[in-house]
């Protein structure tokens, strides 16, 4: 029986980019679908952005946009992102949608109307100046525990501390830097105690892991507190019902989004919204990180609950991504946006090693990008990739690009890959994805010292019907391995079909056999991991991040003013006028321009992350102010010698700080 399934992955916020951290996730939930749907079910894949909250509406106003800009820029970027990774959504919506307005003022109203919503006065910190309520995270101050400067308001960087921006000393706004005071307003709270016994027989149910069920098992014990999902103006999200300045929690409506986007879906391919969120046949699928486990295993289905929707079915929770053994490094350059993964790398490469690492459990993933490219380059490319290269160019080239019969033994060898499928199908459906890399490649191992005993290469110049009959088995091999891996590596499996001239195949194809058929043109399946291609990505991404040779870069100021420092720090940078001689492109760096400065009968070469903001010829002949006693820094490209100043978020928003005509390069800046 086909079952109806929806499926979605968290909600990336709209306010950055997708990293290979992300990636696990959209990868691992891709991965279920993409397999769900060569099993022949009803299954969708909805994802949204995450458009609301405060960091999303601060940043807005420091680039000078709307937040509808601003979310419809990111919108696309993610999107472009996630199709570069095979990453196949049916619908890819957005939290700032009359859909999710409606549906979120729905979920309230029944909220509300069943008594589980209730309001109450609470104080928090409020920025005169910004005239807003500061979440903790806009707060900063030092540690009431360890005396750790520039802390956030509800934790500690250094001694773990956890607290409320009350306790912060020196607290101060991010956004202009002055002291907040304390300040009373109504808000509203979801009572999610009232769903305590419910939760608790759910999560009994088996609809998490046996270690997610422990953890909130614990925080059952500690007792489900009020929650509080109100936020005061200025706020980018929806109106509470009958309000005109409060507004619904970023974290309300975001789940909310999962049912926008599927309300999405439903328009636009005829399908009924009720059949995937009130029939209680369907299949909700959440998969989700370790870090929202309290939205998504407590909140979200008790909202679903009180207002009368389907709850989930599963959540399946990842652990944390680790790259090299450490959390992901901007300064290591191993903190790698998806856009610079794909200008050096293959797609493939990563979803296959994310098949190799995952599980059902919420263990961290530990990503060694050694290990990448010797996996990639033995299993998928010696092993997998192999069988299909050493049997389709001999067939096509020598045997007229046709398979014979299969012979008994040869029969008996695809049966034993046959064999295979229900333990397959188990292992992708129970997420175990590692079990499922490995059983596959075991067998293509089998196939390929089948193929070493036969040798198809020698027997083909004296006995082709020998050879033939090798190499019908290897393709038919070749052919059930694919269907079993398809829903890992889609793009590979798309070429071997070409090849095999075969249609799209369902799974249950591989209880059947390719015999006297022609075959096609072979294409190259995937090329070698090179170690030099992930040095460069590895390089890219450090210059992404840090921003080299020009100071300011960053958001642009979702922070206060640095430590201070006294006049003497302060003189010992050396600032210096400079005049632009020479301006051009480094070749492999799109962010960086190669500047040749004179500042005063003395040459400097310095990289500067301006190439998106600058045309070279617009700096030629421009007198800029460079810091001129920073130690030189050696770069990919070449040795950097100073730092030119500029201010700006950076990308096309960079301006370089300029002097007027008539200072001398070589002049000390005052
Ligand atoms: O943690 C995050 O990145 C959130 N944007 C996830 C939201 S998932 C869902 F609830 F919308
Ligand atoms: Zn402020």
């Amino acid at each position: 029986m086909t079952r109806r399934i929806l499926v979605t992955a968290a909600l990336p916020y709209a306010n950055g980019s997708i990293h290979i951290g992300h990636l696990v996730e959209y990868i691992q939930t891709d991965i279920w679908v993409r397999f769900q749907k060569l099993r022949g079910n009803d299954c969708i894949y909805c994802c949204a952005d995450d458009t609301h909250g405060t960091p999303i509406m601060i940043r807005a106003r420091q680039e000078g946009i709307d937040p509808e800009t601003l979310i419809a820029r990111m919108s696309k970027e993610h999107q472009r992102d996630f199709a570069g990774f095979e990453i196949a959504f049916d619908s890819y919506y957005s939290t700032h949608s009359e859909e999710n307005r409606r549906l979120s003022e729905t979920i309230f109203q029944r909220l509300r109307d069943a008594g589980h919503i209730t309001t109450r006065d609470v104080e928090q910190a409020y920025c005169e100046t910004d005239k807003m309520f500061l979440p903790d995270r806009f707060i900063r101050g030092t540690c009431p525990k360890c005396g750790a400067e520039n802390q956030y308001g509800d934790n500690c960087d250094k001694c773990h501390a956890t607290y409320t921006p009350v306790d912060l000393k020196d607290a101060r706004c991010s956004v202009c830097g002055g002291p907040p005071v304390r300040r009373a307003s109504k808000h509203y709270f979801f009572k999610l105690g009232d769903f305590g016994p419910w939760l608790q027989e759910w999560v009994s149910q088996g609809h998490v892991h046996e270690q997610v069920a422990n953890k909130l098992n614990e925080w059952f014990g500690q007792g489900l507190r009020d929650w509080d999902i109100s936020r005061d103006a200025p706020y980018f999200g929806f109106l509470i019902p009958g309000e005109t300045d409060k507004y619904l929690y970023v974290w309300l409506d975001a789940p909310i989004g999962y049912m926008a986007s599927t309300m999405n879906y439903c328009r636009q391919h005829g399908r009924k919204f009720e059949d995937y969120w009130c029939d209680r046949r369907t299949e909700i699928h959440h998969f989700i990180g370790k870090d929202i486990t309290y939205f998504h295993a407590l909140f979200w289905p008790a909202m679903l609950k009180g207002s009368g929707f389907n709850t989930p079915t599963s959540l399946t929770i990842h652990g944390f991504l680790t790259v090299n053994g450490e959390k992901m490094s901007k300064s290591k350059g191993t903190f790698i946006s998806a856009a610079t993964y794909l200008k050096h790398l293959d797609p493939q490469y990563l979803r296959y090693y994310y098949a190799c690492k995952l599980g059902p459990g919420t263990e961290d993933i530990e990503v060694n990008l050694d290990d990448l490219a010797a996996r990639v380059n033995s299993d998928l490319i010696g092993n997998l990739a192999n069988l299909a290269s050493r049997s389709a160019p001999m067939v096509r080239k020598k045997l007229d690009g046709r398979l014979g019969r299969l012979s008994t033994e040869g029969r008996e060898r695809v049966a034993l890959l046959q064999k295979e499928e229900t333990v397959i199908a188990q292992a992708y459906e129970e997420r175990r994805y590692a079990d499922v890399v490995r059983r596959i490649c075991s067998l293509a191992d089998e196939v390929n010292r089948y193929y070493d005993r036969r040798k198809p290469w020698s027997a083909i110049k004296d006995n082709p019907e020998h050879a033939r009959e090798t190499l019908t088995t290897g393709l038919n091999a070749v052919r059930i391995l694919t269907i079993y891996l398809k829903p890992i590596l889609p793009g590979f499996s798309a070429k071997i079909e070409r090849m095999l001239q075969t249609p799209p195949p369902a799974w249950s194809d591989v209880q059947t056999a390719l015999e006297e058929h022609e075959i096609g043109e072979f294409e190259r399946l995937v090329e070698r991991v090179e170690p030099e291609r992930i040095q460069a990505m590895v390089e890219d991404s450090k210059q992404t991040q840090d921003q080299p040779a020009t100071t300011g870069g960053g958001p642009l100021t979702d922070e206060p003013p640095a430590e201070e420092i006294d006049f003497e720090t302060f003189a010992k940078v050396d600032m210096r006028v400079a005049r632009v001689m020479v301006a051009e492109h480094v070749e492999g760096a799109d962010k960086l321009l190669r500047l040749e400065l004179d500042i005063g009968g003395q040459k400097r070469q310095v990289f500067a992350g301006i190439r998106k903001a600058y045309k070279p010829e617009e700096l030629v002949g421009r007198l800029v102010i460079i810091a001129a006693n920073l130690k030189p820094r050696k770069m990919r490209f070449g040795v950097s010698e100073g730092m030119v100043l500029a201010a700006g978020p950076g990308g096309e928003d960079v301006f370089v700080l300029s002097v007027d005509d008539g200072a001398q390069p070589g002049q000390r800046v005052h």
